[in-house]
């Protein structure tokens, strides 16, 4: 049914995009909670001490109405730790607002997760974050968050569990063992990968020995039928980022953040890092703009797995 809207849809937003010019974003990040049960290392959205900011249902509900008439139709839930969101007076948690974003149209929706509580979220994908094996996750997440993930993703049966590893200066690495776990996992699809990015601090940053490091062995790993997310040609861009930043396009997602910012684009622009740019996705939507057969083929084979039952 997804892929049937899709057929429609997407030739017609490319169609706006490419050829009149109008800028619609096709995914949104929505941020709905800061509340989260980790404190790593490396994240540049929950600060030491407490949580303070919390969307209620009414509030991410009017979010997602504005990016669906925006034009968008994927939709990513993120942290803030996802799975301990609720609005408790509307009795809402998750799994309300993924089944409310498929009854408003959304063709597909997305929840990040550290996989510290079981995973429930029934939305399409899930990406559960993992930054190396034992050793190094736990050094950037904290102490037993690597076994507690492990014995999560056991315990699911999601069919499209995916991981996501942020590549820092301490980890790097952990990147090629974790491909390999991701490779041999049984229930585990897809690993993408994203360098770290200096929103605040520069100390986890990745030297460009380190990054050519990393998207040497992606490469040969993808070579081999590892299970990369990341396309081949947007590896190669991604050495150096302004290969592509100049001809970015990267209001293809737009962002609101947990404050209620809304950002047309990802909050790299706004720190002023785009030359520094971490993420495979602003070289992969640049692809998928000049409808790269790459891109397209990985975008659509990460979004395509059986939807889990009840969505
Ligand atoms: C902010 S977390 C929220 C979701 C969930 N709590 C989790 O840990 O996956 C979403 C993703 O952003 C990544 N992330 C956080 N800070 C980052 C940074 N400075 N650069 C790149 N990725 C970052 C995390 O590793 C995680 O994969």
């Amino acid at each position: 049914m997804t892929m049937m809207k899709g057929m429609f849809y997407y030739p017609w937003w490319f169609f706006q995009c490419k050829v009149l010019g109008r800028r619609k974003p096709l995914q949104s990040v929505i941020f709905i909670t800061d509340l989260c049960n980790l404190r790593c290392r490396h994240c540049c959205i929950v600060k030491e001490g407490p949580a303070v900011l919390t969307k209620t249902l009414d509030e991410v509900r009017e979010e997602m109405h504005y990016c669906y008439d925006a034009g968008s139709r994927f939709i990513d839930f993120e942290g803030g730790e996802p799975h301990l969101w609720r609005d408790k007076e509307a009795g809402a948690d998750i799994n309300t607002l993924i089944d409310e974003a498929h009854a408003m149209g959304f063709h597909s929706t997305t929840v990040t997760t550290n996989a510290q509580l079981p995973i429930t979220a029934r939305s399409n994908l899930i990406w559960i974050s993992l930054d190396g094996l034992e050793e190094m996750h736990d050094d950037q997440r904290g102490a037993g968050t690597f076994a507690r993930a492990m014995e999560n993703i056991e315990a699911c049966d999601h069919a499209n569990l995916n991981v996501n590893m942020v590549v820092t200066s301490r980890n790097y690495r952990d990147f090629e063992p974790l491909a390999r776990l991701v490779h041999e996992h049984p229930r585990l699809r897809k690993l993408s990968f994203s360098f770290y990015m200096p929103y605040e601090t520069r100390d986890l940053v990745v030297s460009s020995e380190v990054r050519n490091l990393i998207i040497d062995q992606a490469i040969e790993l993808k070579k081999a039928g590892y299970p990369l997310m990341n396309s081949l040609t947007g590896l190669k861009m991604l050495r150096d980022p302004r290969s592509f930043v100049p001809k970015k396009q990267c209001w293809i997602s737009n962002f609101i953040m947990v404050d209620g910012t809304r950002l047309a684009c990802c909050q790299g622009e706004a720190a002023g890092i785009c030359d520094e740019c971490g993420f495979g996705m602003g070289a992969e939507m640049m692809l998928l703009f000049s409808l790269h057969p790459e891109m397209v083929r990985a975008g659509l084979s990460v979004r395509s797995a059986k939807k889990p039952a009840g969505v």
